[in-house]
């Protein structure tokens, strides 16, 4: 079998207790059980941009890692990742910064990245680069002569051609992935808008089933949704339903009802827009107060980017108004964190919770949405109300399906959702947990291993993949 070779800028934290294990490597899970090499950034800000991986091992994964210099971390991750690529995929153009400096500073770490990875590479490895950070890695390498079969997945949504056409170099980061065997979306939508921006924007040729030809090199683009191991959650979550932490919650709740959130802080994910919903749920429907407990939980990232700091100062103020104006003396109706919580504490708080909301502006899947469901006791389920502007709103229609833009729909759901009957509930979970236990993460490993490994050796064998 040939190994695998997984790159991306966040590396699972194995071995640190503080950190829980990434998305990406929870959904590698079944991949990972067969030898693999993991590159990545070591999350250190070092003096320079380091040359030679560390090297760690962790059962079948080798961790290979360099540290990024700190005008590095600046131009490349602060930078064009989080201040360009971040906003313009998401469609938020009015918050796109560009200078061709972070560009400049960008490509500069991918061809590092490339420099460092290509010693430990085999010909027969199979290599798989995920998300945005590393757009131009799939080129620099075939550029140090490496013609491995190389993949791509972007995790994060892929914005139409009149969108993406105001990045400056929107050409060539078409070609850069125009570098790779295959290049995977989220959705058919992601799919459909990357190839029509490869005709429009660099000339593409495109054949049927997401084939296209750019400077004399065929590729693929295919949509793979990513997912969770359904069924190993609900057991997390059952166990946890019990905990210590779910029992204090439950105390706290003194028999009120928990409506419960859970995103990065982070612009996509509608924050601002969920919060002045809840706040007209109060409002318009005022038989709710002293009923109901709304949980945020928001752990902080990219404290270095400007657009993050201006959010946090906002919804704090935000979430002191709403509490100010509904509070009483024995009730909070807004409990806002802006730390995380484990999983298996979340998974707990999922299903003590009559609410989930997932309510981003734009998001590539969103994997709170399968966790929320996956976690629900079967009998008495609660309900999802989901953003139609997820991806994972492509499958999961029987969520209670919002535009998160208008305050007023959103508080007429969570209204809906907290009204809902028993047997609408059991019926629409039923629905939905078979659509998360069907796409999830093994699938989509398997199905894009096998879609880039072509007519070759399997990579995950298929006792494994089940
Ligand atoms: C999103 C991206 C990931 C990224 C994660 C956390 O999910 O798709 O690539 O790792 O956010 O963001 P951070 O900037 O902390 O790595």
């Amino acid at each position: 079998m040939a190994r695998l070779v997984i790159v991306s800028n966040r590396v699972p934290a194995y071995g640190d207790r503080n950190q829980q294990s990434g998305g990406l490597a929870v959904a590698l899970d079944e991949a990972l059980k067969q030898e693999t090499l993991w590159f990545g950034w070591s999350g250190q800000i070092a003096a320079e941009t380091g040359r030679m991986p560390a090297l760690t091992q962790r059962r079948a994964v080798t961790l290979a890692t360099i540290d990024l210099g700190a005008e590095d971390y600046r131009r490349f991750y602060v930078g064009f990742a989080n201040s360009s690529l971040w906003p313009l995929f998401h469609s938020r153009l009015g918050l796109m910064e560009y200078s061709r400096e972070d560009y400049q500073g960008y490509r500069a770490v991918n061809r590092q990245f490339a420099a460092a990875l290509s010693p430990l590479l085999r010909p027969d490895d199979i290599v798989w680069i995920h998300d945005y950070h590393l757009i131009p890695l799939a080129r620099e390498l075939r550029e140090l002569g490496h013609a491995n079969r190389l993949g791509f997945f972007l995790h994060i949504p892929f914005p139409p051609a009149s969108v993406f056409d105001a990045l400056p170099c929107a050409r060539a980061l078409i070609c850069d992935l125009a570098a790779c065997d295959l290049v995977g979306f989220q959705t058919e939508e992601d799919s459909d808008n990357f190839l029509s921006c490869a005709a429009r924007l660099a000339g593409a040729t495109l054949g049927a089933e997401g084939r296209f030809r750019l400077d004399e090199a065929d590729s693929r683009s295919t949509a793979i949704p990513v997912g969770i191991d359904a069924g190993r959650f609900a057991r997390q979550a059952e166990r946890a339903a019990n905990s210590e932490n779910a029992n204090r919650m439950r105390e706290s709740l003194s028999g009120r009802r928990l409506i419960v959130g859970v995103d990065r802080l982070d612009y996509s994910k509608g924050l601002p827009n969920r919060f002045e919903a809840y706040s007209r749920l109060l409002e318009q429907y005022p038989e709710h107060r002293l009923k109901v407990s709304y949980l945020q939980v928001t752990p902080r990232s990219r404290r270095d980017v400007g657009e993050y700091q201006v959010l946090k100062r906002n919804l704090d103020r935000q979430a002191g108004k709403i509490n100010g104006k509904f509070a009483e003396f024995d009730w909070v109706p807004l409990r806002y964190m802006t730390r995380g919580l484990p999983r298996a504490t979340l998974a707990g708080f999922y299903r003590t919770a009559s609410v989930g909301l997932v309510t981003p502006l734009r998001d590539g899947m969103n994997l709170v949405a399968k966790e929320y469901v996956a976690a629900q006791d079967p009998q008495d389920p609660g309900v999802l109300v989901l953003s139609r502007f997820a991806g994972a709103a492509a499958h999961m229609k029987e969520a209670i399906v919002v535009n998160p833009y208008d305050p007023d729909e959103v508080a007429e759901a969570i209204n809906d959702a907290l009204r809902m009957p028993g047997d609408e509930r059991r019926a629409r979970w039923q629905a939905l947990y078979a659509t998360v236990n069907r796409d999830s993460a093994a699938a989509w490993c398997r199905r894009f291993l096998e879609e880039l490994s072509g007519n070759g050796p399997p990579l995950v064998k298929p006792a494994e993949a089940a």
